[in-house]
This record gives C-alpha cells, sequence and structure tokens, in this order.
C-alpha cells in the first residue's frame, strides 16, 4: 500500500495529503523550555512510571547500541545529560556493574525519581544526580568522561553550542558521545507516523510528543552547532524519526 493509498484508508483528505507533501518548508522551532516539572496534570513519579512503560524497550536498545557498538572502557566514568527518571544511565549501570554514571539533571522533580529509582534498582551507590544545565558545567573538571550520553533532550537546551563545547570539554581525548533526539524536519512518512498513528497509540500524551518535535533542532542546525563548536570527530546519523550523535 503506497503512503497516499494509506492516507485515504485512515480517512483522511485529500486536501490535506497534498498540503502534507508539500510541506517541505521547515517550520521555525517552538522552545519547549528546559527543566521538566511536577504539572497540575501529572507528577515526575507518574511521569517515570509512563516512560518506563512506553519506552521501555527504546531504552533497552540505546543500552544495547551502548554496551555492544561504543563499549565504554572497564571502569568507565559516564556523564547522562537531562536523564530525567533516569532509567537509560539506571539500567546501563546494572548492565556494567564496573561503570559510575553522573546524571547532570536541572529539574529537582526528576532528581526526586531518578534518586528513588536507582535506589529501587540497587546501583544507588553508583548513580549520581548534579543540579546543572548542559550548557554551563563549571562544577565539572575537564576530560572527567568516558562516554557523554543523552536521550530525548538536545531539544530543551536553549543553546545547543554551548552545550555542545562543554561536553567537548568535560569528555576524555578519547571521550564517546552518544546523543539521540527527535528532528524537526519530518518528511511525510514520519508525519503519517506521529500525526496518525501516533495519535491513536499515546493518546492525550500525543500533544508532549508533537511538541518535542517542534522543539527539536534539524539535522542542518546540528551540523551547524558542531562546526561552530569546532567539533570534527562527532558525526550526525539521520533515521527518519530523529537525529544520533556519536563519536567517529
Ligand atoms: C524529555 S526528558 C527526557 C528524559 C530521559 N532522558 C528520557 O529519555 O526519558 C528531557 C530531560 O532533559 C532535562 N533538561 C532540559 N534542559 C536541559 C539542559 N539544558 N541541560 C540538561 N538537562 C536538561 C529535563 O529536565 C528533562 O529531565
Amino acid at each position: 500500500m503506497s503512503l497516499k493509498s494509506a492516507y485515504h484508508a485512515f480517512g483522511i483528505k485529500k486536501k490535506w495529503c497534498k498540503q502534507m507533501a508539500k510541506s517541505k518548508k521547515i517550520r521555525p522551532r517552538i522552545p519547549e523550555g528546559e527543566a521538566i516539572l511536577d504539572t497540575p496534570e501529572f507528577t515526575m513519579e507518574e511521569y517515570s512510571e509512563r516512560m518506563k512503560k512506553n519506552m521501555g524497550f527504546e531504552y533497552r536498545n540505546i543500552i544495547k547500541h551502548i554496551i555492544k557498538s561504543i563499549d565504554p572502557p572497564q571502569g568507565a566514568i559516564i556523564l547522562e545529560i537531562g536523564p530525567g527518571p533516569g532509567w537509560i544511565g539506571i539500567w546501563l549501570a546494572k548492565e556494567r556493574p564496573d561503570v559510575r554514571v553522573d546524571g547532570l539533571e536541572p529539574s529537582a522533580d526528576m532528581q526526586r525519581v531518578a534518586r528513588k529509582n536507582a535506589k529501587d534498582e540497587n546501583v544507588a551507590e553508583r548513580v549520581n544526580y548534579i543540579t546543572g544545565y548542559v550548557e554551563n558545567m563549571e562544577m565539572i573538571p575537564d576530560q572527567k568522561y568516558d562516554l557523554v550520553l543523552s536521550n530525548d533532550s538536545l531539544h530543551h537546551w536553549e543553546n545547543p553550542l554551548n552545550g555542545f563545547k562543554e561536553i567537548s570539554r568535560v569528555l576524555k581525548p578519547d571521550g564517546k558521545v552518544y546523543i539521540k533526539d527527535e528532528r524537526r524536519d519530518l518528511g511525510l512518512r514520519a508525519k503519517f507516523i506521529v500525526h496518525v498513528l501516533g495519535r491513536l497509540i499515546a493518546g492525550n500524551w500525543w500533544k508532549y510528543w508533537k511538541s518535542s518535535i517542534d522543539a527539536s533542532y534539524t539535522p542542518q542546525e546540528v551540523q551547524q552547532f558542531l562546526e561552530q563548536a569546532d567539533i570534527s570527530n562527532w558525526f550526525v546519523n539521520t533515521d527518519f524519526l530523529g537525529i544520533s550523535i556519536e563519536t567517529k
């Protein structure tokens, strides 16, 4: 079934299909704000459980990729930027009992939940949370980390250029990065998944997915930040729904 006929099968108007196909123009970024805090709609405890249930599979894939492809050295010290409820760093620490993980997180509400999750998963002595923003990590010395990782946080960073410079500063000379996020310049196939299937799957949380896409950077924007930061050994990978930045 072609995408066009799939749209029609889902009862989407022809006019709208044409508009989506034509909408190559990338809309300006709509910032989401940085730290994520408790809201009247949900607490970070609820957010944490929701993410564990819905994103657990994706988190496991990221951890598998880190262990198999990036392969941090024995005893590695790892920094996770914007860990939120902390599942990736916590499960990575469980899989690799030799590593230590620091989580740099501006939200006190997220840190409260992440600390409890680390304790419940019996890794609290090797997982530590630091309050701060990626754009200014002055509390962290140069060349401390073997790996800096981040998932779904880049679209919150107001100044990725400073963020990348700071990450580069706290990495060891042979340190690795793995930064994964959404992309704003979605093609037709991705728009179909987000706008049609996404609504069905994510239900009333769909609006948060949509707003994180609207806040995200395009691969070209990320590439420009890397060039401005004078970083030439990280590369930008893309798939139809997102981007990842990795060390060459
Ligand atoms: C959408 S959550 C993702 C949480 C987690 N990484 C995950 O994959 O489930 C984004 C996280 O990044 C944090 N954050 C936002 N701006 C940040 C910044 N400038 N520096 C570091 N963390 C930031 C937020 O507080 C939030 O915990």
